[in-house]
């Protein structure tokens, strides 16, 4: 994991003010327009779930970008977590809170195959609120969430504390 690490902490471009005043960006884009770069960070992340998971659920909609490259190479299939009202029914949701406001996700139950074992996958962990509906779409749809994994976790935004008995696997933390 200190490669996965070495990796994600040298391409992260750092924006402050971003999207408001006083919130410091990590931006991940130069780390996915670099060719070699993005390979490596999806190569590490297979070694490290290879065997391990039946299935990765990407949450929308940067966690796809992660989500589908890192599917094909464990060979294994890719869920679609997405953000409410945009996957045709039978769908099952869950809504939660943000600072301002409600968001929901939803997962067709049907993508899922029972006791599946899957990993889901992110960009960032903030306030945990994405996580953890995505945990509760898995298991109410019968499979079995084995890890959340992140590129980075905010630790002064506490999603921890809303993913209580979960292995997170935070690759970088600030
Ligand atoms: C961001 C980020 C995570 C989520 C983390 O997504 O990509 O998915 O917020 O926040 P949380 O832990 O507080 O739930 P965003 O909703 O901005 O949308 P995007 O992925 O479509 O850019
Ligand atoms: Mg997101």
């Amino acid at each position: 994991d200190q490669e996965l690490a070495k990796l994600i902490t040298e391409k992260l471009r750092e924006i402050p003010d971003f999207p408001e005043p006083g919130v410091l960006f990590r931006d991940i884009t130069p780390l996915l327009a670099n060719g070699p770069a993005f390979a490596e960070l999806i190569q590490l992340l297979a070694d490290k779930y290879r065997g391990k998971v039946d299935a990765v659920a990407g949450l929308e909609s940067r966690g796809f970008i992660l989500a589908a490259p890192l599917a094909i190479s464990l060979g294994v299939g890719m869920l679609t977590v997405r953000k409410g009202g945009k996957l045709p029914g039978p769908v099952i949701g869950v809504d939660y809170e943000l600072e301002y406001g409600t968001a929901r996700m939803e997962l067709r139950p049907d993508s899922v195959k029972k006791d599946d074992r899957v990993l889901i996958i992110d960009d960032v962990l903030a306030t945990g609120g994405t996580a953890n509906a995505a945990m509760q779409l898995i298991e109410e749809a019968g499979a079995k969430p084995v890890a959340i994994c992140v590129l980075m976790e905010l630790l002064d935004l506490g999603g921890r504390a809303k993913l209580p008995d979960t292995q997170i696997d935070a690759l970088v933390s600030f």
